[in-house]
């Protein structure tokens, strides 16, 4: 049984980001769970707080000790990951010596209303991911493009793209059992 930490990217309420995360955990057998954390809520980073982190902060690095991977799903903002991913990020890494993250396996995916499909924004995160040393799944890459037909009305990967998130599924949560 797999544990997996999902990290959205995007606070807006009708993400599609979120859509594609809650479509994806569908696409997982039973016996993996999957935790939504929450970012919208954690301060602004400033490392003077490092030594008392606020409660959000704590719980956002508890969840990622609880995880066997972490799932990244993310928009493009200016072609880069949004601030808000990145303020989570910072906030778990710290304080120095005590990143949450490290030796986590990871998996980047992504979705934009734009043709590359997030693809500037998911390798900005991986720069930092290396970083955190955290293995994180290569291929397959997953650069999605929101079209009419992505999401079923019931909030499934509609049929066209289906086989190969699946596909990506599966290499994730391979990634995630072989670090274990
Ligand atoms: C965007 N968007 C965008 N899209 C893209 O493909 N490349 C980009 O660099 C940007 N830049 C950008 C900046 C800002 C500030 C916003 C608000 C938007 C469009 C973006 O892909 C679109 O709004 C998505 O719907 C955002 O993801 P969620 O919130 O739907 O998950």
């Amino acid at each position: 049984m797999s544990q997996i930490l999902v990290v959205v990217g995007s606070l807006r309420q009708e993400s599609f980001n979120r859509k594609l995360a809650e479509a994806m955990v569908k696409l997982a057998p039973p016996d993996c769970s999957f935790t939504f954390a929450e970012i919208g809520d954690l301060p602004l980073y400033n490392q003077d707080d490092d030594a008392n982190q606020a409660e959000p902060v704590k719980r956002l690095k508890a969840q990622i000790a609880a995880a066997d991977g972490v799932m990244f799903v993310t928009p493009e903002y200016n072609r880069a990951m949004p601030g808000v991913l990145k303020n989570a990020i910072d906030h778990a890494s710290r304080p120095y010596g005590q990143s949450a993250w490290a030796g986590k396996p990871a998996g980047v995916i992504g979705a934009s209303i734009g043709a590359i499909g997030s693809a500037l924004a998911q390798q900005h995160l991986r720069n930092t991911l290396a970083y955190l040393d955290m293995p994180t799944l290569g291929q397959p890459e997953a650069f999605i493009q929101v079209k009419d037909g992505l999401f079923t009305e019931d909030g499934q990967i509609g049929e066209d793209s289906r086989k190969f998130l699946q596909g990506w599924m599966n290499a994730f949560l391979a990634w995630v059992r072989k670090h274990a």
